[in-house]
C-alpha cells in the first residue's frame, strides 16, 4: 500500500548542507523543475530538516512557488511540467511510481497566499479534508469531529474567536481569520510539513503578526516551508533560509547567518534591498 510505503521508517540522514542536528524530512537532490523547455528550478540541492522552519527568498519569478509545489506534488496538475533530478521524502523519491500524490498531499500540507476556505461552514472547513480521506473512525464520528475541530482551531489560534459560530461560513471570517481557518484545515490532515507560499501578503501588519506567532507555534511539531518576498519576516520565523535567483540556489543556511554575514555577495544585495 502507498501509505505503508511512505511510512517505512527510514534512517534519518543528517541534514548535510545545513548542520542541523534533526534528521531530514526533504531532500532535494540536482532538482530541476521545467515548464516545457523552460527551466523555472535549476539543479538544486537542498534539505530540510525536520521541525525546522525554511524560509525561500529571492527576486519574483526566481522560482520559489514552483520549487515549493514540487514538495507536495501541486505541479503535477500544470500541463507540460517536467521534475528532472530528485526530490526525496524521507529518503524516498516522491515522483517515484509506487507513490499516490494524494497522500503525499495529505502529508505535506500547503497554505496559499490568498486565504481560500472551501464555501462550507468552519466547523466542514475543518472536518471535510479528513472525512473524505477516510480517516473518520467508523463509531463516535460526532464526538470525534467535535474534538478535531477544536484541536485545529486551538492549533491555529482561532478557536476563542469563532467557537460560538462555527456553523457560519468561513467565508464570513476577516482575511486573517481565513487564513488561520486554511492552517486550521491543514493541521486537520495531520500533515508532517506545512508549506506556505507568501502566506501573509494578503493580510494588514496585525494578522501578518499572528500568523508569524502561529508558526513559531507550529516550528515545534512541525516542518515548515516558507515562501516570503518580506525579509524581516524571514528573519524572524525561520531557523534556516536558502536564497534563489534565476532558479539557481545561490546560498542556503541558518537565518542569522545569511543575514548577517551571507558568502555570496548577491545574497547580501538582495537582502539588503539593492535589487528585488
Ligand atoms: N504555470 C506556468 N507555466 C509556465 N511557466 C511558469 C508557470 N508558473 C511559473 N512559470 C515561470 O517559472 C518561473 C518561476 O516562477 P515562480 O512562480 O516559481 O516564481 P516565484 O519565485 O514564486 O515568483 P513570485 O515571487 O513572483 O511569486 C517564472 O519565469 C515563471 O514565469
Ligand atoms: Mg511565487
Amino acid at each position: 500500500m502507498v501509505s505503508e510505503y511512505l511510512e517505512q521508517p527510514t534512517e534519518g540522514t543528517p541534514a548535510e548542507v545545513t548542520g542541523s542536528a534533526q534528521p531530514t524530512v526533504i531532500e532535494c537532490r540536482s532538482a530541476w523543475v521545467k515548464y516545457g523547455d523552460n527551466p523555472a528550478v535549476k539543479d538544486v540541492t537542498l534539505d530540510f530538516p525536520a521541525k525546522q522552519v525554511t524560509s525561500l527568498i529571492g527576486p519574483s519569478g526566481c522560482g520559489k512557488s514552483t520549487l515549493l509545489r514540487s514538495f507536495n506534488r501541486m505541479n503535477d496538475f500544470i500541463p507540460g511540467i517536467k521534475i528532472e533530478g530528485q526530490i526525496l521524502y524521507h529518503g524516498r523519491d516522491l515522483y517515484g511510481r509506487e507513490v499516490d500524490p494524494v497522500e503525499v498531499r495529505r502529508r505535506i500540507g500547503m497554505v496559499f497566499q490568498k486565504p481560500n476556505p472551501f464555501p462550507k461552514s468552519i466547523f466542514q472547513n475543518i472536518v471535510w479534508g479528513p472525512m473524505i480521506n477516510g480517516l473518520a473512525p467508523r463509531s463516535g464520528r460526532k464526538a470525534w469531529q467535535q474534538e478535531l475541530v477544536q484541536r485545529c482551531l486551538e492549533g491555529a489560534a482561532l478557536w476563542d474567536e469563532v467557537k460560538d459560530r462555527l456553523h457560519e461560513s468561513g467565508l464570513s471570517l476577516s482575511g486573517g481569520q481565513q487564513q488561520r481557518l486554511c492552517i486550521a484545515r491543514a493541521l486537520a490532515m495531520d500533515p508532517e510539513v506545512i508549506l506556505m507560499d507568501e502566506p501573509c501578503s494578503a493580510l494588514d501588519p496585525r494578522s501578518t503578526l499572528r500568523i508569524e506567532d502561529l508558526i513559531d507555534e507550529l516550528r515545534t511539531r512541525f516542518t515548515i516551508i516558507i515562501v516570503t518576498h518580506n525579509m524581516q519576516q524571514a528573519a524572524r520565523v525561520s531557523d534556516l533560509t536558502a536564497f534563489l535567483y534565476e532558479g539557481n540556489l545561490v546560498e542556503h543556511g541558518p537565518t542569522q547567518k545569511i543575514f548577517t554575514n551571507p558568502d555570496q555577495k548577491q545574497t547580501e544585495e538582495y537582502i539588503t534591498g539593492r535589487f528585488g
